[in-house]
């Protein structure tokens, strides 16, 4: 290859390459309006986690947060809501996985492997916090608290799924225990979510 020819090669090749250049940005500015609206908009991104103080949870009450639009449970549990959960033999749990984001998948459906470990310096019980998504594990109905159901726990009367005080599931037809999300106190006080 003669020099002249070589460098109209390379000539065209640096028209090519801007060509199909400026074709990638013509495409890019076209598809970009679509990808935008596919990307969690600004205000969820920005919700991804959450800092919930619950210094005003009595025992035996629980709220609800809304997180990446869903509902989460947060529930101070009492003594005998513990003892309930605790008093379960592991063979009667349909699902004897703790489904909890914190712990390793397949980790046993304990009470303990279930509920937030109780907050450093507090006066918090062991096993006092149980927080975990108020969505059914059936059909997504958002399932009655307070001590609803068969099992003192939580109720789904979409299609009659009783979950436990430990919110495992006991009876009905949803699969599996309420999922327990990514959770954590960063203070004696405050649950942080996600
Ligand atoms: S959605 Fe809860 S039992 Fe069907």
């Amino acid at each position: 290859m003669s020099h002249a020819e070589d460098h109209e090669g390379t000539r065209r090749d640096f028209l090519y390459y801007a060509t199909a250049g400026a074709g990638v940005v013509a495409t890019g500015a076209a598809v970009w309006p679509l990808v935008n609206q596919m990307n969690p908009s600004a205000d969820v991104q920005a919700l991804s986690s959450i800092r919930v103080p619950v210094d005003g949870v009595e025992p035996g009450t629980q709220i609800t947060v809304k997180w990446l639009g869903k509902p989460v449970f947060i529930r101070r549990r009492t003594q005998n809501e513990i003892d309930a959960a605790n008093a379960v033999d592991m063979s009667e749990l349909p699902d004897s996985d703790a489904r909890n984001a914190n712990l390793l998948a397949g980790s046993p459906a304990t009470d303990a492997n279930r509920s937030l470990p109780a907050p450093e310096g507090s006066d918090s019980m062991a096993e006092e916090w149980l927080v975990m998504m108020g969505v059914c594990t059936h059909l997504g109905c958002v399932p009655l608290g307070d001590g609803a159901g068969d099992f003192g726990g939580w109720f789904c009367p979409c299609h009659g799924s009783h979950y436990d005080t430990a919110g495992r599931i006991r009876k009905g037809p949803a699969p599996e225990n309420l999922p327990v999300p990514p959770a954590e106190f960063v203070d004696a006080t405050t649950i942080k979510l996600g």
